[in-house]
């Protein structure tokens, strides 16, 4: 029995890459649910069979509304990407360049964030890792004290577990009424100043919409090139969870401020603050 259940588990889960990788992790949660509770059927254990069913049925809910949210097949996914060719397992390694990245320094952003009416921050994984999100929090004060319209946009699988960005930001006190899903913001973007990218990548990567060989296509994405000016904030060019290169960092209306976002954050805050007291001066 044990032999065919590793055969099995390894058989669900080799023929999935790229994206879909969160929903089979919440999938094996949810299976660990209702083995607890089989098992408690079995030692006659009523607390077992429902924390298990407690678990099982959360962890099912879960994978199915990151389905949803991901344009992906809830069938197909917990089947291995059986009949799915984006289930394909994403490329390992480096990306390969795909043209030539335009570089900004922190004094250029805060010129174009004050030079902007409307601002939208799309936060990823990389502003968790760098616990950027305080400093982001006053960044969004200083510029809505300016009068800017500013708000976030939260894809449903940025970061690396469902509602990690709502948490960070929570936590800095951000206000909850300009955190707003990918769906609600998404048809605004075209109409934005400056979308400033903290540390994501697959959830802005425009190969999801136009490359059907991807290992992300489907995926619905926040469509940050369709703004003004976009502006990257990550260590380099190089990939994200889903290991796929991102014609983003290449477009021309796209700017990369390289380096670790809580340093580059704090450094835009300054700037910031530093013509805050210039404009309070004259
Ligand atoms: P990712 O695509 O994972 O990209 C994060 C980027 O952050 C990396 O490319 C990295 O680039 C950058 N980064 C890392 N540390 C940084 C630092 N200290 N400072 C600045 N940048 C840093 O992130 P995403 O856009 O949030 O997408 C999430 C991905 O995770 C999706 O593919 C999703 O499917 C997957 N996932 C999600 C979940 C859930 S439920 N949310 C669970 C598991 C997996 P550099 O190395 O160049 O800095």
């Amino acid at each position: 029995m044990t032999g065919l259940a590793c055969v099995l588990g390894f058989l669900l889960v080799m023929g999935i890459g790229g994206a879909d990788m969160p929903v089979v992790i919440s999938m094996l949660n949810s299976y660990s649910g209702w083995a607890a509770a089989a098992a408690g059927f079995v030692v006659s254990n009523d607390v077992l069979i429902v924390t298990g069913a407690l678990v099982g049925s959360s962890g099912a809910i879960l994978s199915y509304i990151m389905c949803e949210a991901m344009n992906r097949s809830f069938v197909s996914v917990i089947l291995g990407g059986f009949g799915e060719g984006s289930g394909a397992a994403a490329p390992t390694g480096e990306a390969k360049p795909m043209g030539e990245a335009t570089a900004t320094n922190v004094e250029e952003v805060a010129e174009l964030l004050n030079d902007a009416k409307s601002v939208v921050i799309v936060p990823g994984y990389g502003m968790a890792v760098a616990q950027a999100q305080h400093s982001v929090s006053d960044i969004t004060k200083i510029l809505r004290k300016r009068g800017k319209e500013v708000r976030f946009g939260i894809h449903p699988v940025a970061g690396r577990m469902p509602g990690h960005m709502n948490v960070l930001l929570a936590e800095a006190n951000v206000p909850y009424d300009i955190v707003l899903e990918m769906d609600e913001i998404n048809d605004d973007l075209s109409e934005t100043d400056v979308v400033l990218v903290i540390g994501a990548n697959d959830t802005v990567n425009p190969s999801a919409l136009d490359d059907p060989t991807s290992p992300i296509a489907g995926m619905p994405v926040m469509e940050v090139w369709k703004s003004q000016n976009v502006v990257v904030m990550k260590r380099s060019l190089g990939i994200g969870y889903a290991g796929v290169d991102n014609p983003l960092f290449y477009m021309d209306n796209n700017q990369m401020l390289f380096g670790d976002a809580k340093a580059n954050v704090s450094a835009l805050l300054n700037e910031l603050a530093k013509t805050e007291k210039e404009l309070v001066a004259a």
